[in-house]
């Protein structure tokens, strides 16, 4: 029978090399943030009521994350070194017995393989613990591992400690580690901080193991891509480079084409459907779902949104938390700024922002118009340049746009108001009252002409 595992997870450390007053673990890279990453592969090969995160800057922004997956926290007040960060969590693991795997909570890109294959390389090689470790070209940073001749680890030297040849090896620890629980707990207490920055180091439990005869097996993964530790900005961004072409690679596998994937941001949750075409620089944030055989524009940005079959998005187009139903047309250039549904088969034209606005299957709006707090009933033609006035300082008002309408050009439509079915309303009208069905409303002044005016004001002007 396969033993117990418990994960812990560290993520207590402010993180002083990201410069930033938000917690290191609570940066994200590729929309979730770190310490979301370590634990979902931690779930792979536990269930979450055996994780265990060691949390100390912003405890309770860390612990909102997880609340609802069962997952266990231990506080550590001072974050006295890794080593001191598995002492605080002795209590509440020291009589569970099986195996305890340790990850850092800023290593974001590890994946449920190598996890798996750590946790068999630890059952089969009944050593006391087993250790992930890489080679780097740059170790710079990165506790260095010395191997002895029998094959098993027998210190990490941290950088600060290293000596010149010591910071010459380019075998690195990753800091992820599986312990034997009967190994782990009775030799924890003999690591001391004496140590340039007196701490207490995790890493120091090579040697002490090795000391009292226990041997440090090693995992070596020849790829060291997943194994990168987020210590400064620059890391942080590398990992997002490396989430957003695992992310686009997965849907172009499964049938979405994606030109100049590299520009291409696309959220973990985001789901697009097959023969979906997503041209250069297109943004997929939050929840979003998108269709099949759509076609997302240049630069467009489409932010926890509902997007139907066949909509084709043109450039430029900023679409939040709105619905958009199948074979509608949106963009260039279209602002649906919140909560709006746009039906089957509408248009929302160049510079037209939409706001709190259902506009119905066949609807258009294809140029400069605001429609904010609307309903627009089916077929109805918004034309360019039209207004609702939803705002009236204070309170905002609903307009009632009809079916089969037509609202001509420039009208401002000062709510509330309602525009009945079938109705018209003439270019540059200002609408205060509601219009019946099937009616014409005019709201502007009637048109002077004067026969000659022009010619006589020249004469005029040429005698003086
Ligand atoms: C650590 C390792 C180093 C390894 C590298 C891999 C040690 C001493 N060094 O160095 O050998 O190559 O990771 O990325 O372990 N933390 C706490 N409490 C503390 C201190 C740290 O929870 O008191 C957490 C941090 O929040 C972080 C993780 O432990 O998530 C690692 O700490 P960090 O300071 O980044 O260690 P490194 O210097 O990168
Ligand atoms: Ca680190």
């Amino acid at each position: 029978m396969e033993s117990r595992v418990e994960v812990i997870i560290l993520a207590a450390g402010l993180g002083t090399r990201m410069k930033s007053k938000l917690a290191k673990v609570l940066h994200r890279a590729g929309s979730l943030t770190l310490i979301e990453h370590v634990v979902n592969a931690a779930c792979t090969i536990t269930s979450p009521g055996s994780i265990m995160i060691v949390t100390g800057h912003q405890t309770e922004r860390v612990e909102e994350l997880f609340k609802s997956r069962g997952v266990r926290f231990v506080y550590q007040k001072e974050q006295l070194g890794t080593g001191h960060a598995v002492m605080v969590c002795r209590e509440k693991l020291e009589n569970i017995p099986g195996r305890v795997v340790i990850l850092y909570g800023d290593c974001p890109l590890l994946s449920p393989e190598a996890l798996k294959e750590l946790l068999k390389r630890q059952q089969e090689s009944g050593a006391a613990a087993t250790m992930i470790s890489t080679e780097l070209k740059d170790p710079a940073g990165y506790g260095r591992v010395i191997v002895g001749e029998d094959g098993y680890v027998r210190a990490v030297v941290e950088q600060k400690a290293a000596t010149p040849e010591q910071l010459a090896i380019k075998r690195i620890n990753s800091g992820i580690y599986c312990f034997q629980a009967d190994r782990l707990w009775p030799y924890l207490d003999l690591i001391r901080p004496n140590n340039a920055a007196n701490e207490y180091y995790l890493t120091d439990m090579v040697e002490v193991l090795h000391k009292d005869g226990q041997r440090v097996a090693e995992l070596f993964l020849s790829d060291a891509s997943e194994l990168l530790g987020i210590n400064t900005r620059i890391e942080l961004a590398e990992a997002d480079r490396v989430f957003r072409i695992r992310k686009t690679r997965e849907l172009m596998l499964a049938g979405v084409t994606i030109e100049r994937p590299e520009t291409v941001i696309i959220d973990a949750d985001v789901c697009v459907g097959m023969d979906t075409i997503i041209e250069q620089g297109v943004r997929l944030l939050g929840n979003t779902q998108i269709g099949e055989e759509c076609r997302i524009g240049v630069n467009s940005v489409v932010e926890n949104s509902v997007i139907g079959d066949r909509v084709h998005i043109a450039p430029l187009t900023m679409i939040n938390r709105s619905h958009v139903a199948k074979d509608a047309r949106i963009g260039p250039y279209s602002r649906l700024r919140t909560d709006n549904e746009v039906g089957a088969g509408a248009h929302v034209g160049n510079f037209v922002e939409l706001k709190k606005t259902h506009l119905a299957a066949g609807a258009k709006a294809n140029h400069l118009a605001y429609l904010g707090d609307s309903t627009v009933g089916e077929k109805t033609n918004i034309g360019a340049g039209t207004i609702t006035c939803n705002y009236d300082g204070v309170h905002k008002h609903q307009t009632r746009i009809g079916k089969g309408a037509f609202v001509g050009s420039n009208s401002t439509l000062v709510a509330p108001v309602s525009i009945g079915d079938g109705s018209y309303v003439g270019a540059a009208s200002v609408i205060t009252n509601n219009v019946p069905e099937d009616a014409l409303a005019l709201g502007r002044a009637h048109q002077v002409i004067k026969e000659g005016w022009a010619a006589a004001r020249r004469g005029k002007m040429k005698k003086s």
